[in-house]
């Protein structure tokens, strides 16, 4: 997930070599090009709603998809048009990155867009902030993604004789019964991104929401390294011993899939997971569960999913992109897209009557932990630090869950890479 921005000089002196190697394709007169990185079933599903939309509005989709969980492909495809001068109308950049691409000067203005839709009534501050770079909207919010989930084959527990867990020993204690009936405790795929999901979770669980953000959000030297994070790094070595010996490299959804079809019996993934569910025709309680990851049920992980806007050259263009915000916006979208995602609207005004009981519980515990302190970002979906932090912090986890390192060793490297720059 390293998508460190380059400084101007930099974009500048790499503009002539990209420019030779990419056509320049920019986005015509009533149409939109948007990247993204929603290739999975649900995600398709999810997107695809967008793009009927925008054609009902008499707009042409120009579809840039670029497959990759976690969108370090799309960022890698996006940093090539970019420098090439060819930026798209819109990608999918969400969290501190919007600020980081707002200091590159490439970014387009839409306040004419939020006004209109009185984005600043409708949002929570914890979603306008940071959908703005120095006081004006650059981008537009799809959605908010619960990432502390346990998701669940309730076939699997039933047959291996365990229960749903709430906290790590019984989590310990069910997958302990899942493999000794000779079924996978853990659906995981070994990729970066994944490990630092489940991270993130296990954190939250062994510490609390206090902890979490001492250690991940305010990158307190003292947490990073005190006992807290080693009993964090314990219990993921704990659970490494539960994945079977396929899962490097695998997709998110294949992961999923193995829930899916009674392979495995519990996955660590944000409720993008859900949309899998969902396109597989499964009903939550009773073919799935969703229960918050163990430990987890007083807090929240948020991750926001959001269009952001990139500056376009003619009038046409940039009305083609106001119509794009506005659509994305609107309560029918939020709602018909985030059925489909596994996720819950960003906006209020939605009605709750379509959504399943995964959704409301994510609804109610957002609201509740916006209350009581227990909503904390994701950093292993870019809410919560710097890319450059992010990536490092990233690259560490990945190390532990690929080698033999200590959680001293891991707790002592998290806290370098915190410094990263
Ligand atoms: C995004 C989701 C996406 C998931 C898997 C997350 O970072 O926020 O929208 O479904 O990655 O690619």
């Amino acid at each position: 997930m390293k998508i460190k921005l380059s400084v101007q000089v930099t974009l500048a002196a790499l503009a002539t070599i990209a420019a030779a190697a990419l056509p320049v394709v920019s986005a015509q007169a009533a149409e939109v090009e948007v990247l993204h990185y929603w290739t999975s079933g649900g995600e398709a599903k999810s997107v695809a709603e967008l793009k009927k939309m925008m054609e009902a509005k008499g707009i042409t989709w120009k579809d840039f998809a670029v497959a990759g969980g976690g969108g370090e492909n799309a960022m890698t495809a996006l940093k090539a048009r970019v420098i090439a001068g060819s930026a798209p109308t819109a990608a999918q950049i969400k969290g501190p990155s919007i600020q980081e691409w707002g200091k590159e000067g490439v970014l387009a203005n839409i306040d004419a867009a939020a006004t209109e839709g009185k984005w600043e009534a409708n949002l929570p501050k914890v979603v306008s902030n940071v959908m703005k770079y120095q006081g004006h909207y650059v981008a537009a919010p799809v959605n908010v993604h619960r990432v502390n989930w346990l998701w669940i084959n309730p076939e699997v527990l039933a047959k291996a004789g365990a229960k749903a867990p709430t906290n790590f020993t019984e989590f310990f204690d069910a997958a302990d019964k899942i493999k000794k009936a000779g079924m996978i405790a853990v659906a995981h795929g070994g990729q970066p991104w994944q490990d630092a999901t489940v991270f993130e979770s296990v954190a939250l669980g062994v510490g609390g929401a206090d902890f979490y953000k001492k250690a991940i959000v305010q990158l307190d030297p003292a947490s990073l390294t005190g006992p807290t994070m080693i009993k964090t790094f314990e219990t993921l070595a704990k659970i490494k011993t539960y994945i079977d010996k396929d899962a490097a490299g695998r997709d998110w959804n294949l992961a999923t899939a193995m829930i899916i079809n009674g392979k495995a019996g519990m996955q660590f993934m944000g409720d993008w997971a859900k949309g899998e569910f969902t396109a597989a025709g499964k009903q939550p309680g009773k073919d799935y569960l969703c229960m918050p990851a163990p430990g987890t049920d007083k807090a929240f992980t948020f991750n926001i999913d959001s269009m952001t806007m990139f500056k376009v050259k003619s009038a046409e263009e940039q009305k083609s992109q106001l119509v794009l915000a506005g659509a994305i916006m609107s309560p029918e979208f939020q709602e018909v897209f985030n059925l489909n995602k596994g996720s819950i609207p960003a906006r209020a005004g939605v009605s709750r009557a379509k959504f399943d009981s995964c959704a409301i519980k994510s609804m109610d515990d957002m609201d509740a932990t916006s209350k009581n302190g227990g909503l904390v970002p994701s950093f292993a979906h870019g809410m919560a630090i710097d890319s450059a932090k992010a990536g490092a912090f990233q690259d560490v986890i990945a190390k532990f869950m690929n080698s033999s390192m200590t959680p001293q060793a891991a707790v002592l490297a998290l806290a370098k890479a915190a410094k990263a720059k």
